[in-house]
C-alpha cells in the first residue's frame, strides 16, 4: 500500500481524526477477529488523542482492546517521563478496560531485562512461534524533530535489529536506554498512524516526507503488508509543497 498524507486544519481535529481511526479500526477487528491490539506513542502529541477517546469513546469494547506500547523510557511507571504513566492519566484510568488488557513495558528493571520481558509478552500474546512477527492492528507513532520515531534514534543501534521486536535501545544524546519496538515490528503493522503536530515539526516532517534522501529513521516505517498514513495539523504540514489539503469531516 502506498503512503498516505492526510492534512488537517489544527490540533483538535487531529484529535479528532486519530480517535475515528482508532474507533473505527477498534471496531472491526473486534469484529472479525474478536480483540484489537494497539500499540501507542509516547510523548506529548499523543496525549490529547487519548484524552478525546476516554471522554467520548466510553463505549468502544475496552473489554477487547490490547494495549501495548511502542516504546518506554527506562524509568518507572509512577516516573513524571513514563509513557505508560501518560496513557494511564490519559487514558487507562478512563475507560474500563481489563488491567490484563494493558502489556506495560516494565521498564523499572534493568534495560535488556525489560526488554526481554516485553518481548515474551508480545510473544505470548501473538502466540508466536520463533520466525513469526506480530502484526498489531495499529500501531500510532510520533516524530521527532531528529527525525526518530519511538525509541529508534539516528545513529543508534537498534536500527539495524532485524530479529528481535524489543530493544534496549541506548540514546548517546540522552545518556540513557531506551525500550523500542524494532522496524520489523512496525513494518508488520496491519496500520501505523504518525501523529505529527505543531510548527516546530514542519522542517523535519518536510525532510522526512522526501522521497530521498533516507537519512531519518521515521523514513524506515513502511509497512508491508498494510496502511502507512501521516496525519499532520497544517502548522506541520505547512512547509509540504505537494500537499492536497484533505479537510477531515
Ligand atoms: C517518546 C515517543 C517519541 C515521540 C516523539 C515525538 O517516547 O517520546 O515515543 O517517539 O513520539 O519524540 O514526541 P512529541 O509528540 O512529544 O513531539
Amino acid at each position: 500500500m502506498g503512503v498516505e498524507i492526510k492534512i488537517v486544519p489544527d490540533n483538535a481535529t487531529l484529535n479528532r481524526v486519530a480517535a475515528q481511526e482508532f474507533q473505527r479500526l477498534a471496531e472491526s477487528a473486534v469484529k472479525e477477529r474478536g480483540c484489537f491490539s494497539v500499540a501507542l506513542s509516547g510523548g506529548n502529541t499523543p496525549r490529547s488523542v487519548y484524552s478525546l477517546l476516554a471522554e467520548q469513546y466510553k463505549t468502544l469494547p475496552w473489554d477487547r482492546i490490547h494495549i501495548f506500547f511502542g516504546d518506554e523510557r527506562h524509568v518507572p511507571p509512577e516516573h513524571p517521563d513514563s509513557n505508560f504513566r501518560m496513557a494511564s492519566e490519559s487514558l487507562l484510568s478512563r475507560v474500563p478496560i481489563p488491567e490484563q488488557n494493558v502489556h506495560r513495558i516494565h521498564a523499572e528493571l534493568e534495560a535488556a531485562a525489560a526488554a526481554q520481558e516485553y518481548e515474551q509478552q508480545v510473544r505470548e500474546f501473538f502466540h508466536l512461534m520463533n520466525i513469526d512477527w506480530p502484526r498489531f492492528d495499529l500501531v500510532f507513532l510520533g516524530l521527532g524533530d531528529d527525525g526518530h520515531t519511538a525509541s529508534l534514534f539516528p545513529g543508534s543501534a537498534a536500527l539495524s535489529e532485524t530479529s528481535r521486536r524489543v530493544a534496549a535501545n541506548w540514546v548517546e544524546k540522552f545518556q540513557c536506554f531506551r525500550l523500542t519496538f524494532t522496524f520489523p515490528v512496525l513494518n508488520h503493522a496491519a496500520e501505523v498512524v504518525f501523529l505529527v503536530s505543531g510548527a516546530a515539526k514542519a522542517e523535519i516532517l518536510n525532510d522526512v516526507l522526501k522521497p530521498a534522501p533516507k537519512k531519518y529513521p521515521a523514513q524506515s516505517v513502511h509497512p508491508e503488508d498494510g496502511r502507512l498514513l501521516w496525519l499532520a495539523d497544517q502548522d506541520a504540514a505547512s512547509l509540504l509543497q505537494f500537499t492536497t489539503p484533505s479537510v477531515s469531516q
